[in-house]
């Protein structure tokens, strides 16, 4: 058996397609959900990609004895990667408490225990909304964090000051903070994909939802941003491409080749693409149309961001290769499948 992996929120969209790069990898991966955004067939979709079952337990992370207990169960666990948070950015607004205790006790719980056991080393997953509207594009790791826009984007920037703090104050562990852009896409298999629960707030399962015929159109939040087409403009960066950067990162810390014990890295393409732009790239790559209106702004969107990937292109030799016509096809299957599974 490979070196030991704990996945945490290994069910959800970017957590189960890096359980399948990690296996992938040789590495023996073991996930920890409590299934409150995920489904466990999604288990049976890695065993189905890789032929290999990761084991699997459902387990809320602000647990810390089942945690302990985890540890325990799985001896020589040698790296965490922790996907688990809640993620809806609007919720996190009505429901700010439930964010901060999840997001932040269940990182608290993993930084305390990892000692206990001698892991070496953790991947957080961060994002770029901790830059917030960029003064400089593309946006490199050295820019300053803006003020959080949300409860969900403030646990992101208090995560990385609680592990960065932990660290300098001796910790013995590293740690790599991964700042994803716009994750999208889904497996070549379609055998695992995003499951966005009730109506999608993100773009592509509004639109891919659309497009099946199950939401009558698709609202474009804006047209009157300072943007060549006046759309809002992000970096889409194929999930399968992220996922291989977690499994670089993994391999980079706990073989100790890591620079410093803290380490930060954006995850993007580099290349700006408006809604506008994503919509024709689709209806492209797809031939299925994708009916929209231009609607009002939504508030709290950032005009436009996208990636300087430059450091973990150079340090970490991970580019993004997938193209966006190719993703967003990706993402159309998907769709399908779920429509042939009756789940959508
Ligand atoms: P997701 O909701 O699909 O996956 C998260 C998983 O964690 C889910 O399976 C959920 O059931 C599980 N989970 C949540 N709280 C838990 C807890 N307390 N204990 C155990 N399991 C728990 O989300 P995702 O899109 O795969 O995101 C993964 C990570 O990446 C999150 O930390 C998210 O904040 C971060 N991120 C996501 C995006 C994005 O656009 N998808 C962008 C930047 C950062
Ligand atoms: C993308 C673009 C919308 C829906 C969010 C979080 C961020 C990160 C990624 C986790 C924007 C436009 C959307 C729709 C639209 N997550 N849009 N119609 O807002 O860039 O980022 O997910 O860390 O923190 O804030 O992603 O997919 O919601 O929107 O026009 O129905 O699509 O205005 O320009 P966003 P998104």
């Amino acid at each position: 058996m490979g070196k030991r992996i704990l996945v945490t929120g290994g069910a959800g969209y970017i957590g189960s397609h890096t359980a399948v790069e990690l296996q992938n990898a040789g590495y023996e991966v073991i996930i920890v959900d409590n299934l409150s955004n995920s489904n466990e067939n999604v288990i049976d979709g890695i065993e189905r990609i890789t032929g290999v079952r990761p084991a699997f337990e459902r387990l809320d992370c602000n647990d810390k004895e089942g945690m302990q207990a985890v540890f325990t169960k799985y001896p020589g666990i040698e790296g965490i990667i922790h996907f688990a948070a809640s993620k809806a950015v609007g919720e996190s607004v009505q429901k700010p408490l439930l964010y901060y205790r999840n997001n932040l006790v269940s990182l608290l719980n993993l930084l305390d225990l990892m000692p206990q056991f001698d892991v070496k080393g953790i991947v957080f997953s961060s994002s770029c909304t901790v830059y917030g509207q960029p003064d400089i594009l593309p946006v490199d790791e050295s820019a300053p964090i803006k003020p959080a826009l949300s409860p969900y984007g403030n646990t992101k920037q208090i995560c990385e000051e609680i592990i960065n703090d932990t660290i300098h104050a001796g910790a013995p562990f590293r740690a790599i903070l991964l700042r994803y852009f716009n994750p999208i896409g889904a497996h070549p298999s379609a055998e695992i994909g995003e499951l966005p629960l009730g109506v999608p707030q993100n773009l592509i399962p509004y639109l891919t939802q659309t497009a099946m015929g199950i939401r009558k159109e698709l609202s474009v939040f804006g047209n009157d941003y300072n943007t060549p087409d006046g759309s809002c403009i992000r970096d889409y960066i194929n999930v399968v491409d992220l996922a291989k950067a977690h499994v670089i990162a993994m391999n980079r810390m706990i073989e100790r080749k890591a620079a410093d014990n803290v380490e930060v890295f954006n995850l993007g393409t580099g290349r700006g693409v408006s809604v506008l732009e994503l919509i024709n790239s689709f209806e492209r790559a797809t031939g299925v149309a994708v009916p929209h209106k231009i609607v009002g702004r939504r508030e709290g969107d950032i005009e436009q961001v996208w990636a300087n990937p430059e450091r973990a292109n150079n340090v970490l030799g991970w580019t993004a290769v997938e193209s966006l016509d190719d993703t967003l096809a990706s993402a159309w299957r998907w769709q399908e499948k779920l429509r042939e599974r009756g789940i959508m």
